[in-house]
């Protein structure tokens, strides 16, 4: 089969306000189907889990390195597609395979493991703190913009050991590169010259953060490799948490199960941070690969240098999943599979559960105003575009400086 106009859309206004119409479409196809994933941009897609999951964990059959786009190379795809800020390929852990994965995901993994998660949950609150502060008096606000967005970049920058005056840029750069809209190239490269600038300062005074820690790990990466994978590291962790954040908070607002149930503490939230891993994925649609050779997934033709997205998020809604799996069963793929699989599924939980109980802690009585918004447009995440809420106003307390430098692990 090749690509033509009738395609299920992964983008556009239909997609944004009901994913699941075309999620049937392609199920109905087969477990690995075409679609269209941008204006003239085509990609065969995942829906079946198990199809996934056998794909996910055979690097061997498939690359990650997207120089094997035979659409991209023979200039098919539109030079401004909003895909290729995801696709195409950068030198970082996201595109490699084999020994320079091994090799540049190691270094992450063990710098990541240096953050002290108490600690982490400390700062989180302490930003969210601050964010809600600043809304509280109105009694309304959109949590979307004004929380879900903002606060994984203010834990960033500290997790980063960004001196204040540059995490403030860095914020304002990385809400630029969110928003996807015509300044996101120039905000992009805003992000990296921050990046630059932050390595470059830590290589004469490194602090106990995670840039340092990078340039100081016994893999041995050189500056530009430290800000290439410091970028790929705030990109993946920050748009899909604050999608989680969102979503979780969507769903402890409107749904029937939690509405009312607010204030009963962690136990809620984390349920409803677990479903939300089955029911509305952060990461919709992304973990793209690339087959080495012509080859078949569960006997659908894959031609090697097609694009190939697992649905993160059909995966986890397949009727073909046994029944009464629970949502506190592990086995969804919201996190992905793999070599690739997120190295960072602790940190992630630890801030996301930690804003909510922020949230609900602060803002007891919030209630949403009008109904769930539509879905952020694009193929690869999933999360409300807005999230327009009300609550009783509170005056402001002494909130803390918005930009701390607060220490995330023991030892520089
Ligand atoms: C602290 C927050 C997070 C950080 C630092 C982080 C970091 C990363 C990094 C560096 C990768 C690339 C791994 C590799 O290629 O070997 C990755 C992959 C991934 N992450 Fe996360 N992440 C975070 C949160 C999340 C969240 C909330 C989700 C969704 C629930 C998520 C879903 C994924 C997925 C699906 C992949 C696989 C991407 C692919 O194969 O192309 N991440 N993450």
């Amino acid at each position: 089969m090749t690509p033509h106009a009738s395609l299920p859309r992964l983008f556009g206004d239909a997609f944004a306000t009901d994913p699941e119409p075309a999620y049937r479409a392609l199920r109905t196809a087969g477990p690995v189907a075409w679609a269209e994933i941008a204006p003239g941009v085509y990609a065969l897609v995942v829906t079946d889990h198990r199809a996934a999951v056998d794909l996910l964990t055979d690097p061997d059959t498939y690359s990650k390195d997207s120089r094997r786009w035979a659409a991209l190379t023979a200039g098919q795809v539109p030079p401004d597609s909003p895909v290729l800020a995801l696709m195409a390929h950068r030198p970082n852990l996201l595109y490699a395979d084999g020994p320079e994965h091994r090799r540049l995901r190691g270094a992450l993994e063990d710098c990541l493991a240096r953050i002290d998660t108490h600690r982490l949950r400390e700062i989180t609150r302490v930003h969210a703190g601050n964010l809600i502060e600043h809304l509280a008096p109105a009694g309304h606000a959109e949590l979307m913009a004004q929380f879900a967005d903002v606060l994984p970049l203010l834990v960033f920058a500290d997790l980063l050991g960004c001196p204040p005056s540059l995490a403030a840029r860095m914020v304002d750069a990385c809400h630029g590169i969110i928003n996807a809209d015509l300044g996101a190239q120039r905000a992009a490269a805003d992000f990296a010259a921050c990046l630059g600038e932050l390595v470059h300062l830590k290589k004469t005074s490194p602090g106990p953060d995670l840039s340092s820690w990078l340039l100081d790990h016994p893999h041995g990466l050189n500056d530009t490799e430290v800000v290439d994978q410091l970028f790929c590291t705030v990109g993946a962790g920050t748009i899909p948490t604050a999608a989680w954040i969102a979503s979780g908070l969507e769903l402890l607002l409107h749904d029937h199960t939690y509405a009312g149930n607010l204030t009963a503490g962690s136990v809620t939230v984390r349920r409803a941070l677990e479903q939300v891993l089955w029911t509305r994925s952060p990461m919709a649609n992304f973990s793209v690969h690339f087959a080495r050779h012509d080859t078949h997934l569960h006997r659908v033709p894959v031609p090697a240098g097609v694009p190939v997205l697992i649905s993160h998020a059909a995966t986890g809604t397949d009727p073909a999943l046994p029944t009464g799996l629970g949502h506190d069963n592990r086995s969804h793929l919201a996190w992905s599979a793999g070599p690739h699989r997120c190295p960072a599924t602790s940190q992630a939980g630890a801030i996301a559960q930690a804003a909510l109980e922020t949230l609900l802690d602060r803002l007891w009585d919030l209630r949403p105003t009008g109904a769930p918004a539509p879905n952020r447009p694009g193929p690869f995440h999933q999360c409300p575009a807005a999230l327009h809420v009300a609550f009783r106003p509170r005056q402001a307390d002494n909130a803390a400086p918005a930009h701390s430098a607060t220490r995330i692990g023991g030892t520089a």
